[in-house]
């Protein structure tokens, strides 16, 4: 009994002084120690030696020296795991990468898509043109001869080499090709890119972005063209502004209006984006002129239809409160950024 407990307190010094904080040194300390063929295990098979009156106090020495043993093992794992914390790889993996930087929809994109989305929920199919344009699908079949005053309305660009053809002055010239094809009845919307030979300013440029609507069937009435825009506003701007009809004039409607909504920058009370009269314009509209349907193939006894046409630009304007239509064209990412959480 003598041998063993001096053999137990040699190991013990033996733990007690071992110290590595290199892993292949502390793997040597566990098969010299804790392992199956180890030390410890090696002096717990000599308790079956031991006297009857002593077993208990050598279990006892025995178990304090395996829990010594597995204690300073322990203690080594976590020297050694610490020095190297990915299994022997240099690289952290826990450092964060290098983000790419995400652009955002340009706010023209934004309420061109929201536009489209609110009619097509009305049934209106989406249709495209091309910007370049012919004079009779931008001027002529709309009612619009040559020389006819209100071509003045909209300074045009034309191509120098020919100028029977144009830069589009309007979306108009969609509804047009759309008629000639002659397939009815006939509900679009035109979203596109226009340009006019403007001077640039906080509220015009010499391209800007409409969208054109029309609806051509049986039997279109005026009330019909009110309740598809007093739609359309509500869902574009909520509850919280008065809306208006005007009587005006456009060669290809009649009769026409425009709709103006209280300035939703000022509330109503006059700013200079409402020219101070505490209303905003934001579309033109009205029946399709009897000539139109006619110079593109429809009986205008049998048809009726309303049309109108809206500046995306302002629309933006007054959704987001942007007091100056230019920065829309400048890139300036400060701008753009803004617009990261609207899709
Ligand atoms: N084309 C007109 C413009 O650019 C807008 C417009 C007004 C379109 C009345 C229409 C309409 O279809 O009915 O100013």
């Amino acid at each position: 009994m003598e041998n063993l407990l001096t053999q137990i307190n040699n190991l013990k010094d033996e733990i007690n002084n071992f110290s590595s904080n290199d892993e292949n040194i502390a793997e040597v300390f566990r098969i010299k120690f804790i392992g199956s063929n180890g030390s410890v295990k090696s002096l717990m098979a000599e308790m079956k030696n031991v006297a009857p009156e002593n077993k208990r106090e050598m279990g006892k020495e025995l178990n304090d020296l395996k829990l010594l043993a597995e204690n300073k093992w322990e203690e080594l794992k976590k020297t050694t795991d610490n020095r190297h914390p990915t299994s022997g790889s240099t690289i952290d993996l826990s450092l964060p990468g290098n983000s790419l930087p995400i652009g955002s929809r340009h706010p023209i994109s934004i309420v061109r898509n929201k536009i489209v989305s609110i009619f097509q929920r009305l049934g209106f199919a989406v249709a495209e043109g091309p910007e370049i344009e012919d004079d009779w699908h931008n001027f002529t079949a709309l009612n619009l001869p040559e020389n006819h005053p209100a071509r003045d309305m909209q300074d045009t660009f034309y191509v120098s080499q020919d100028p029977a053809w144009m830069l589009r002055t309007h979306t108009s010239s969609v509804q047009v090709r759309e008629m000639e094809k002659g397939k009815l009845p006939i509900r679009i919307i035109c979203p596109g890119r226009v340009y006019r030979n403007e001077t640039i300013s906080a509220r015009a440029h010499c391209f800007f972005h409409q969208v054109e609507g029309l609806y051509i069937a049986d039997d279109v009435s005026f009330a019909d063209l009110k309740q598809t825009l007093y739609f359309f506003v509500k869902e574009m701007f909520g509850d919280d502004f008065k809306v208006r009809f005007r009587p005006s004039y456009f060669p290809f409607t009649e009769p026409s209006a425009e709709m103006d909504i209280s300035c939703l920058i000022c509330g109503g009370k006059g700013c200079n984006v409402c020219k101070h009269t505490g209303w905003v314009e934001i579309l033109g509209c009205g029946m399709v002129h009897p000539n139109v349907l006619e110079n593109c193939g429809i009986d205008s006894k049998k048809y009726s239809g309303f049309a109108f046409g809206m500046g995306i630009e302002r629309i933006t304007m007054l959704k987001y409160q942007i007091k100056d239509l230019r920065i829309f064209s400048e890139n300036d990412v400060r701008f753009l950024k803004q617009f990261e959480s609207a899709v």
